[in-house]
């Protein structure tokens, strides 16, 4: 099974986890994709659905869905999304496409948080992918002379601007030994406005596509 083929598969895995009037809340990124493409089959039993970015939203509405704010939704049932990467924890490097602060909103406005993978994702120990940071433009060199302290290499995403305004940087060759405490040690430096460790609020099911089929892990 190639890579996309696994995406469609956990897509289509996430799919079971709509039931009837669920207020659902939808991440952002190519796995993501996948799943708006076939979420039509669950249209009847989806009461309203969110959106973590404009291109997610846009996507939506191409579907035919009309995209409420959080605001307008009060608290999700269910929360899908995908992921950069994964431990058996289910706590979560996410932001590869920018997105990762309202989708750290949705995560946290969610009873039930389902993440699709494929298992390339899953890993020992978070880290091996750059930890994306969005932070306030102005603070950009500040939070970059901060990761470097903690032993990170920030390399600024260049060209790129968030849904929120803000820019990215890429953390290379941070050990995130303890995701929980590393997670709240970037989110106090100022001028950060999230971190993509999902760590305080991890995934509550990872479905991991493989070659033989999804499999299913609870935290
Ligand atoms: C976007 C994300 C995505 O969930 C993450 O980057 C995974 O994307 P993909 O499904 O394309 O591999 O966090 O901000």
């Amino acid at each position: 099974m190639d890579a996309t083929e696994k995406k469609r598969a956990a897509a289509r895995k996430a799919l079971e986890f709509i039931e009837p009037g669920t207020k659902l809340g939808i991440g952002t990124g190519s796995t993501v994709n996948c799943l708006i493409e076939i979420l039509d089959e669950a249209r009847d039993l989806i009461d309203c659905v969110v959106s973590s970015s404009k291109a997610s939203t846009a996507l939506l509405e191409e579907q035919g869905f009309e995209v409420a704010t959080l605001n307008e939704a009060g608290d999700l049932d269910l929360y899908i999304d995908g992921a950069d990467e994964s431990n058996k924890r289910l706590q979560l490097i996410k932001g590869g496409g920018g997105a990762l602060t309202r989708e750290k909103v949705l995560a946290a406005a969610s009873r039930r948080f389902v993440c699709i993978v494929d298992d390339s994702k899953l890993v020992g120990m978070l880290g091996a992918f750059p930890l994306p940071v969005e932070v306030l433009p102005m603070a950009q060199e500040l939070v970059a002379r901060r990761m470097l302290k903690m032993r990170g290499q920030p390399i600024w995403r260049e060209g790129f601007v968030t849904d929120n305004g803000n820019h990215i940087l890429d953390v290379h060759d941070l050990q995130i030994v303890n995701p929980i405490d590393m997670e709240a040690r970037i989110n106090r430096i100022p001028g950060v406005v999230t971190v993509g460790i999902f760590a305080d609020r991890p995934a509550d099911i990872l479905l991991i596509a493989t070659d033989v089929g999804v499999t299913e892990l609870r935290a």
